[in-house]
């Protein structure tokens, strides 16, 4: 058993593994109807319980799908009406889930709960979003790229915007694929400084700049996500301090020519992308919202897998 809270601990070879799964089981299933499960069927039986502390179109829907495909069964449940809003302690949650079901997937509002959720569960416990990370978006993001015919190790990524948790994951992944990654933030919004050195320190290439057109210079994918992630408060002050860090035609253009366009969605076109960019054909931002269901389904295998 296995829990997916971030990339940190699992090593390269399992991640490259998962991505496989991913793409292997998209090809198989081709043709069939989206909720006819895949040949094999190898978690029958099996259910998932999803909690919801934040909103969420992509990772319900894709981990709802996802189980079903893979044979196996969901429920949600949302913050506000279990008794975690009462107060319930989530290691009496993580227990009490435990004795139901057969794994647990979280998208929290503190990543602290989600590893205590997954230090008291005896099932696997899979990291849905947290302020800090986002791991199975990465996946996808990885996967999606793979299929438009990059070459992870060696290619140069820009990051422009908020050094929020989709940021951080990218400086997560750097060192496990091998690409290197540009960061373009203002001040007062940069990534976490901790996981940058813990990145660098395992070999990653990780390059911070404040000059978005410096940072997308020489990159083969340019990377957007909202200025106002959920749980933050200073929306308008937010928008006013990163509106310079806006993917334009013409930033997509200082980078190299055919850059790719990623975008975990939601979008605010006109905020951190204009409508030409994310529309446009550099951009493949539903082939990485579909890979979120293959990408949930290689995760879901990983989990059980011994
Ligand atoms: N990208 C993503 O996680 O989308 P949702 O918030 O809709 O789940
Ligand atoms: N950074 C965004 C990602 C949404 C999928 C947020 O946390 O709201």
């Amino acid at each position: 058993m296995n829990h997916f809270l971030d990339l940190w601990p699992i090593p390269s070879a399992e991640l490259r593994s998962i991505l496989n799964i991913a793409k292997s089981r998209k090809a198989a299933r081709k043709g069939l109807p989206k909720g006819t499960a895949d040949r094999d069927a190898p978690l029958a039986g099996h259910t998932l319980a999803m909690i919801f502390e934040k909103n969420s179109t992509r990772t319900r829907v894709s981990f709802d799908m996802a189980i079903r495909q893979l044979g196996g069964s969901s429920l949600i449940l949302t913050a506000t009406d279990s008794q975690i809003s009462r107060g319930e302690t989530i290691e009496d949650t993580a227990r009490v889930l435990s004795r139901y079901v057969d794994a647990i997937m979280i998208r929290a509002n503190r990543h602290a709960d989600v590893v205590a959720l997954a230090d008291a569960a005896s099932v696997p416990v899979i990291n849905g979003l947290t302020e800090k990370s986002h791991p199975c978006q990465i996946m996808a993001d990885l996967q999606t790229l793979e299929e438009a015919g990059l070459t992870l190790k060696g290619a140069r990524i820009a990051w422009v915007g908020d050094g929020n948790n989709m940021a951080n994951t990218f400086i997560h992944a750097a060192p496990k694929f091998g690409f290197s990654l540009a960061v373009a933030t203002p001040a007062g919004y940069d990534p976490d400084m901790a996981d940058v050195e813990r990145a660098r320190a395992e070999q990653g290439r990780i390059d911070l700049y404040r000059d978005p057109k410096e940072a997308v210079a020489g990159a083969d994918v340019v990377v957007a996500d909202t200025f106002v992630s959920m749980g933050d408060k200073d929306a308008d002050k937010r928008l006013a301090d990163l509106a310079a860090y806006k993917v334009s035609g013409d930033l997509m253009r200082a980078a190299n020519g055919g850059a790719k366009f990623l975008h975990c969605l939601p979008a605010h076109r006109g905020e951190e992308v204009d409508a030409d960019v994310i529309d446009g054909p550099q951009s493949l931002v539903f082939d990485e919202a579909e890979n979120r269901l293959h990408a949930q389904k290689a995760i879901l295998e990983w989990c059980f897998r011994r």
